[in-house]
């Protein structure tokens, strides 16, 4: 289980997405949250904003569409390059179809639980995803605090992944910082989104090596 950051431009200056992209080159990862202002109380960007920042990162693109309808979006993500598209079990009407076609567009297929959604529904459709998201916030807007009431669904998470035998990765998205990041490993997730933590400070690129650093060392 490799540790893994994707630091999430949320919390960016959306003037100047290239240069803050750069910022975070050393992440595993670029975190995009596509919010539709329907499925979230907020809105940020969509399609042509996403392809020109897939043709400038210099890492791949890690999209996480809080959106209505992603049955009908997402394929169009995976299609503009961006390396692996999580869409929300709330919304989507065939999960299972969705994520077969986002593999089949080239891309990794994400699945994302709200704080209060159940893991166990989707126990059986391990095989068909290769990332559980687990929100550790209400999802809409970063810098909210990390809620600990979700770590017992990581675990319970990591349980259910184990004993599938299938690779998916399990990413904490929400208040992940260097006091949270800790907890969150040690209750099994391996890819960390961090928004504020890593753009609020001085320089992003070390929070990002302290961040893997911090994970890494939980999990021994
Ligand atoms: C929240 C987003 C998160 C958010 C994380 O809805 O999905 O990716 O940007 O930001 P922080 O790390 O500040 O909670
Ligand atoms: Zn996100």
């Amino acid at each position: 289980m490799e540790v893994q950051i994707s630091p999430s431009i949320l919390s960016a200056d959306f003037a100047n997405l290239q240069s803050e992209v750069e910022r975070v080159s050393n992440a595993d990862w670029v975190h995009v949250d596509v919010m539709d202002n329907h499925f979230v109380p907020n809105l940020t960007l969509g399609l042509p904003v996403v392809e020109a920042i897939v043709a400038r990162s210099p890492i791949p693109v890690d999209a996480h569409l809080m959106i209505e309808e992603p049955d009908r979006w997402a394929p169009a993500y995976a299609e503009a390059g961006c390396a692996s598209v999580t869409f929300h079990a709330e919304a989507a009407g065939a999960p299972i179809r969705l994520a077969r076609q986002l593999r089949a567009a080239g891309a990794r297929a994400g699945l994302a639980l709200k704080p209060a959604s159940p893991v166990e529904p989707y126990a059986d459709m391990l095989g068909e995803i290769d990332m559980l998201l687990v929100m550790t916030v209400e999802p809409g807007f970063s810098g909210q605090s990390f809620l600990e009431v979700c770590l017992p669904k990581i675990r319970r998470a990591r349980e259910l992944i184990g004993s599938s035998g299938k690779g998916v990765w399990l990413q904490g998205d929400g208040g992940v910082s260097t006091d949270t990041i800790e907890r969150c490993a040690q209750a099994g997730a391996d890819v960390f989104v961090a928004g504020s933590a890593v753009y609020s400070a001085q320089d992003a690129a070390e929070q990002v090596d302290l961040l893997r650093s911090l994970a890494r060392g939980a999990v021994g």
